[in-house]
């Protein structure tokens, strides 16, 4: 039987973090003030072992889980993640997949696929190294993170995905050469409205580009037509460019919020458990398992966790919502 929540969303999407480190310090993730070097990131003993994950991903299978997506912090940093990968790709009828950073995905992308990762998602904010920089605060180039996608795409982890969150102010200026670059190359940008996760990056409406404003620009040079969805609870909104196939995407979480529809749950590194992305708090499944409780056990935790969910953060936002104490999003992933 189909496990429901309380507004009738089935649980399809399962989001799993690896690790809450990170490589870089994107000013909208982990602005280098709050995550600077004394920043108590999570000991080794806490986070859950890849024989834990791969527990929990199997039971959450058992309960309608079709697609799981590894995440962090950046998931590339946890050493030996194809291992990982590998067992979680035993798991019958999953879509297996991965969101990055791309700096260390030229070197384990032949690894990951050969574990049996099916495609990867990476994230890129300009093709400008100095906004690029500026927005990743790490001092990482460009050319790193492309020869990461020209890599996987090469190995086979394709259709390869590119995140592009827009700030106002920021990367604007990013967004048409972008398009036309990653056109050209054939992987499918997308490009993610600045949204108000977590609650240290000062997050204002005024920095949001709206995906109107984005398609608008776009389709001024390059007429667009709407897609339909690939699936039911697709984040992403699709269009495609008139003269071709080519197709660009659009997550439009702030103007156009799609709780409706939302699916997806979230593992973080230390096993908490949260029922949307903007949750103040998860439910410890950690302690479940190492004090010993059965499979049957942890599904009725989840079960019960899930029939309960009414979360739809992104149609609730208000004034009174952005300023809660929400879970950042290095700890449970994009
Ligand atoms: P595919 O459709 O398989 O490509 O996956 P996806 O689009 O769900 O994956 P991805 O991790 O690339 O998600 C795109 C972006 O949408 C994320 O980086 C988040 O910024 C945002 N996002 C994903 N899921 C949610 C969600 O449930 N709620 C909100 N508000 N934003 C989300
Ligand atoms: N708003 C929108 N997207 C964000 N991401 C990280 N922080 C934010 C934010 N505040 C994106 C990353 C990555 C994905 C996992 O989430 O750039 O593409
Ligand atoms: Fe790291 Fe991704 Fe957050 Fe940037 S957005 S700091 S790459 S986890
Ligand atoms: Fe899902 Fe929460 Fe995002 Fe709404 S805000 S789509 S409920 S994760």
């Amino acid at each position: 039987m189909t496990l429901t929540d309380s507004l009738n969303r089935p649980l399809r999407d399962l989001r799993i973090s690896v690790t809450d480190r990170c490589n870089f310090r994107c000013v909208y993730c982990m602005p280098r003030e709050v995550f600077g070097s004394d920043y108590p990131f999570l000991p080794r003993a806490q986070i859950l072992t890849f024989e834990e994950i791969a527990r929990l991903a199997r039971i959450f299978a058992g309960h309608g889980v079709r697609k799981i997506r590894l995440t962090g912090g950046e998931p590339l940093v946890r050493r030996d993640l194809h291992l990982l990968v590998a067992m979680l790709a035993d798991i019958p009828n999953l879509d297996l997949t991965l969101t990055t950073n791309g700096s260390l995905l030229a070197r384990q992308a032949r690894l990951l696929k050969d574990a049996g990762l099916k495609r990867v998602t990476v994230s890129l904010d300009s093709l400008d190294n100095k906004i690029f920089k500026a927005m990743n605060d790490a001092d990482f180039p460009v050319e790193s993170v492309l020869e990461g996608m020209d890599a996987a795409a090469r190995v086979g982890l394709g259709p390869v995905k590119v995140n592009m969150v827009v700030k106002r102010g920021v990367n604007e200026s990013s967004i048409l050469p972008m398009a036309r670059f990653f056109r050209e190359k054939g992987y499918i940008l997308r490009f993610i409205e600045y949204m108000d996760v977590g609650h240290t990056n000062g997050w204002r409406m005024n920095d949001v580009i709206s995906a109107n404003e984005i398609i608008r620009m776009i389709n001024a040079e390059m007429p667009l037509e709407p897609l339909d969805p690939n699936y039911q609870g697709e984040v992403a909104g699709r269009w495609r460019y008139k003269d071709g196939s080519d197709e660009i995407g659009v997550v439009a979480s702030v103007t156009q919020p799609f709780c409706r529809d939302c699916n997806r749950a979230r593992l973080s590194a230390e096993g908490d458990l949260y029922t949307c992305l903007f949750a103040v708090k998860g439910f410890n499944l950690r302690d479940l398992i190492r004090g010993g409780a059965t499979d049957d056990e942890i599904s009725q935790a989840i079960v019960s966790l899930w029939n309960k969910r009414s979360d739809r953060y992104s149609e609730l936002r208000s004034e009174n919502t952005i300023s809660l104490p929400k879970v950042e999003m290095s700890h449970i992933g994009g």
